[in-house]
């Protein structure tokens, strides 16, 4: 869909990328085939094609997976600091020294653009891992006065929107906190997590201070109901979450869960426009809106709104979906069949609501799973397009007058994850952040990430904080 564009495709080379046909499960160390035989296909959401067969682990597998995870913590958790700094940096160097054969890979299985996952995702997962390596032998000025020690083994469940990035934000903080893992990524996007199972073996780390498994919710389901994890950390929808804090509560675990956002980006009259609009694209179009905290309500002054609204949809016009490899590409493909029929039934429901739609024209590709960039206009509080989380490219505008109004607007959700303001007041800026029920609150910007800032939210978008001394904090025990 190139409508304002004609550019020659600029497709990355996949030639370089190493993928086995057939994924087993990387327990103690060894690479091993799931006991009662089981694998699922993981494909490429926008071709349609099977990229590889990955291992079921059922309760037997999980069983041995905690069992060298709770062995190898006898050791692990005596090492030095400066020594498990000295793994994990090992880990940073070698994802950085495999960045591209990791971006190719992350776009193949997952759909985002091969631009997103090459300047985004992989180097902000390095980043993590360098970040935390940095921390290892620190941690007592991080808590003076206070004495910590590692929690044991941590069982840890990753969604699929940025799967080597929540593997990152997952594994680093554990492991500098001298913990040891078991990790199961999500079943679209298998890939890269375990690519990085061959990076921790080339790193020479211990056998079985990180376990990776692969599987579904069953897999997931007996990973929180073990009993060896006292740890539980979980990223992905509100409703497995409820389920995950369940388990933890009966089996006496600590948790932290990152779900699910419905988050209010609000611009004032006395923003820059042109810019705003820009943070608007950014903060629902990134990641084809399958982001946690996707800016997904666009609050508008009511004295800007046609003109935020026709640079807006101009912009939108200009926006290229199609080929996640092509480094032209600003929208690809959604990850999976399932979220798609999501997405399409919020866009039938957002019109049956009463709200107008609004797409780009053009064609999408014919094979593969997509969804144009959306917007909704006449939108009301209660709707449901304003109350859900979506996880895709749609965007639901409501106006406002008053920043009471707004604030008061945007704080009606059940979430609290993440929200921006853009205006050119310091004072607003200020007053905002403290008025805002969210973890995270961006001024004039949107969807910026660093290791170094703490990440999570409030109400159903759930508790802990990942990332900056924070994320410490969730893996250790304080005496
Ligand atoms: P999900 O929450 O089911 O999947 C996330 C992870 O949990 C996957 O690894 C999955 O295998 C695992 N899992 C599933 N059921 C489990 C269980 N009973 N016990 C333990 N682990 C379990 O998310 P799903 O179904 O892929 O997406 C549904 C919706 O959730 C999306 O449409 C989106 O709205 C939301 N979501 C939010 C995410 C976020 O980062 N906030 C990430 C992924 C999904
Ligand atoms: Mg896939």
């Amino acid at each position: 869909m190139t409508k304002d564009w004609n550019l020659s495709a600029a497709p990355e080379s996949t030639s370089h990328v190493q993928l086995q046909q057939e994924y087993g499960l990387f327990i103690g160390g060894k690479w091993i085939k799931p006991s009662d035989g089981k694998y699922f296909e993981t494909s490429n959401p926008a071709t349609e094609k099977k990229l590889a067969s990955i291992a079921l682990a059922g309760r037997k597998d999980v069983d041995s997976a905690f069992k060298s995870a709770d062995k190898a913590f006898e050791s692990w958790s005596k090492l030095s600091g400066a020594e498990r700094g000295k793994y994990i940096f090992r880990i940073a160097r070698i994802i950085q020294e495999k960045s591209r054969e990791f971006a190719v890979i992350e776009s193949m299985d997952g759909g985002k653009p091969i631009r997103e996952s090459r300047d985004i995702d992989i180097p902000l997962a390095a980043a993590h891992f360098f970040y935390y390596a940095g921390w290892a032998d620190k941690l007592e000025y991080v808590f003076p006065g206070r004495k910590v020690r590692p929690m044991g083994v941590a069982a840890q469940i990753i969604p699929w929107n940025f799967p080597l990035l929540m593997a990152a934000w997952k594994i680093a903080p554990a492991l500098a906190c001298g913990n040891t893992v078991v990790l199961k990524p999500a079943e679209t996007t298998s890939l890269t997590a375990l690519k990085l199972a061959e990076v921790i073996d080339e790193a020479g780390l211990p056998p079985g201070v990180v376990n990776i498994i692969t599987g579904d919710g069953s897999t997931g389901a007996l990973m929180t109901a073990h009993p060896t994890p006292n740890k539980l950390a979980f990223t992905g929808s509100t409703e497995v979450g409820k389920q995950i804090y369940k388990a933890a509560i009966q089996g006496g675990k600590k948790v932290t869960l990152e779900l699910g956002g419905k988050a209010a980006n609000i611009i004032f009259d006395d923003a820059p426009i042109d810019a705003a609009v820009e943070g608007i694209i950014n903060g629902i179009y990134f990641n084809q809106g399958h982001v946690c905290c996707a800016g997904s309500r666009l609050f508008v002054q009511e004295t800007v709104y046609a003109e935020v609204l026709a640079k807006l949809k101009r912009r939108m016009d200009s926006l290229i979906v199609g080929d996640p490899m092509d480094k032209n590409t600003d929208i690809g493909a959604i990850n999976s069949k399932e979220q798609l029929k999501t997405i399409e039934h919020y866009l039938k429901l957002g019109s049956e609501e009463g709200a107008d739609i609004y797409q780009p024209a053009g064609e999408l590709p014919k094979k593969g799973y997509w969804c144009k960039p959306t917007l909704f206009t006449n939108v009301a509080q209660s709707n449901r397009i304003a109350q859900e989380e979506i996880f895709g490219p749609v965007l639901a505008i409501q106006t406002f007058r008053t920043i009471d109004e707004v604030i008061e607007k945007a704080n009606n959700t059940p979430y609290g994850l993440s929200a921006g303001v853009w205006t050119d007041k310091g004072s607003k800026v200020f007053q905002l952040t403290k008025a805002l029920k969210a973890g995270v609150v961006w001024a004039n910007t949107y969807n910026k990430f660093d290791p170094t800032s703490p990440f999570g939210g409030f109400k159903e978008s759930g508790f802990g904080r990942e990332g900056g001394m924070h994320g410490l904090e969730a893996y250790l025990a304080f005496d």
